[in-house]
């Protein structure tokens, strides 16, 4: 069946009509004329792979990664990278439609598209290790991942030596290359700790969340600012764009804030906020990230503190008259009891970061009732993927 892609969906996959159907098809641009075969048939839709491309597109570029046709990962590899960041923030604009907001759109970069991730989550099942296959719980055995770290790409060939027959790796890296390797397993593993570190500079190894060798955390730092991360806790996966966003926290701060951050993890967004605030105070609910967001404050000398618990068991009690608040939330946005506690509250500013713009959007609508939208950036913190960090100012009317 042949067809024009003529457009994107929210994840990136192209749209065709066949016989006047909406038809999605994965790794295509707008412009390729293909020949499709249909693999679903729903009522209103259809999804289809590409049997062969007729006719590329002027704008198509050749993949990068090896694993591209098998994994769901970066499925905008097909793109320029202008592109991939054109098509984020058409996708943004159509969503904020849903809420008839029009502002304005500040794109930032990545200067690093490639090789940024510090976290990667590898699988292992019967010795094969590698990334789910998209849509399955199958393993793709990988070697390389192009949008790691190199440092996670040098250790990643090295790692068939442990012996690890099922289980879970989680590699993270620093900046200085530094690694932490987190293995979940119950096999009797082989760890040459001497061949590990002979081209790696390994931080520590933690086995079923016990120290195995070493530290459990690693020590980050950005824009200048000291972070310890114990090998649960949460740290953006980009350190580069992580760097712009705390950049951007700082530049919508003022002297007279007085902040409370929602989902601090380890303290990112409050230390970097302490630089020009009056005060702040951290929420976060992993006991080890409240820990070290304690720890960062003092090492930093910085001025913040921090409280462990939920979010929405603890705003109701906060003995403190803040005017802002920034909110970082998991990916499933804020719970109705949040969202309520800040209508009610009438707090002058919020800025809310996003990794997931359906939520936002959501929480937006509520929030807009009381609130005007005065700024809103996309910051490309997932590269080649079709997820987009966002960040949105808003003032109370
Ligand atoms: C997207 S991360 C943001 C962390 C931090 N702002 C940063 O930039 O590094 C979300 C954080 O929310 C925490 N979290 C998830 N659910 C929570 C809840 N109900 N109450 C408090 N913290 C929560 C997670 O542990 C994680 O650290």
């Amino acid at each position: 069946m042949k067809a024009l892609i003529e457009k994107y969906d929210h994840i990136g996959r192209g749209i065709a009509y066949v016989n006047n159907k909406v038809t999605f098809v994965p790794k295509v641009v707008v412009g390729d004329y293909v020949d499709l075969e249909i693999i679903k048939e729903k009522k209103n839709y259809q999804e289809a792979k590409v049997i062969k491309i007729i006719k590329p597109s002027n704008s198509r570029v050749d993949h990068f990664c090896p694993y591209y046709a098998l994994c769901g990962g970066c499925s905008l590899q097909n793109m320029s990278y202008q592109d991939t960041l054109k098509y984020k923030k058409e996708k943004i604009e159509n969503i904020l439609q849903r809420i008839k907001e029009n502002i304005k759109i500040e794109v930032i970069e990545n200067d690093h598209p490639l090789f940024y991730r510090d976290k990667i989550t590898l699988q292992v099942r019967n010795k094969v290790i590698g990334f789910y296959r998209e849509k399955t719980m199958d393993i793709i055995p990988i070697d390389e991942c192009p949008i790691a770290s190199k440092s996670i790409n040098n250790i990643i060939p090295l790692l068939k030596d442990l012996n690890i027959i099922n289980g879970q790796i989680i590699i993270r890296s620093n900046l200085n290359q530094e690694l932490l390797i987190i293995i979940k397993s119950n096999d009797k593993l082989k760890i040459d700790i001497n061949k590990l570190k002979e081209k790696n500079k390994i931080a520590g190894i933690v086995l079923n969340d016990q120290v195995y060798y070493n530290d459990s955390f690693l020590i980050e730092v950005i824009n200048k600012i000291i972070y310890k991360i114990t090998y649960d806790a949460f740290f953006q996966v980009n350190p580069f764009v992580a760097s712009k966003l705390f950049n951007l926290i700082k530049e919508n701060i003022t002297e007279d804030d007085l902040v409370l951050d929602l989902y601090c993890g380890v303290g990112t967004l409050s230390l970097n906020a302490s630089l020009k605030a009056k005060k702040v105070l951290g929420i976060e609910v992993v006991p080890s990230a409240v820990i070290n967001a304690t720890y960062n404050a003092k090492i930093n000398k910085l001025s913040a503190s921090f409280v462990l618990n939920k979010v929405e068991d603890a705003l109701t009690k906060i003995n403190f008259n803040f005017n802002t608040v920034i909110i970082d939330p998991p990916r499933k946005g804020l719970d109705s009891k949040t969202l309520n506690f800040l209508l009610k509250q009438k707090v002058p500013k919020i800025i809310y970061v996003s990794c997931d713009p359906q939520t936002l959007v959501r929480d937006l609508q509520e929030l807009k009732k009381q609130y005007n939208i005065t700024k809103f950036y996309i910051l490309d913190m997932f590269s080649y993927t079709y997820h987009v960090e966002c960040v949105c100012v808003l003032n109370l009317r």
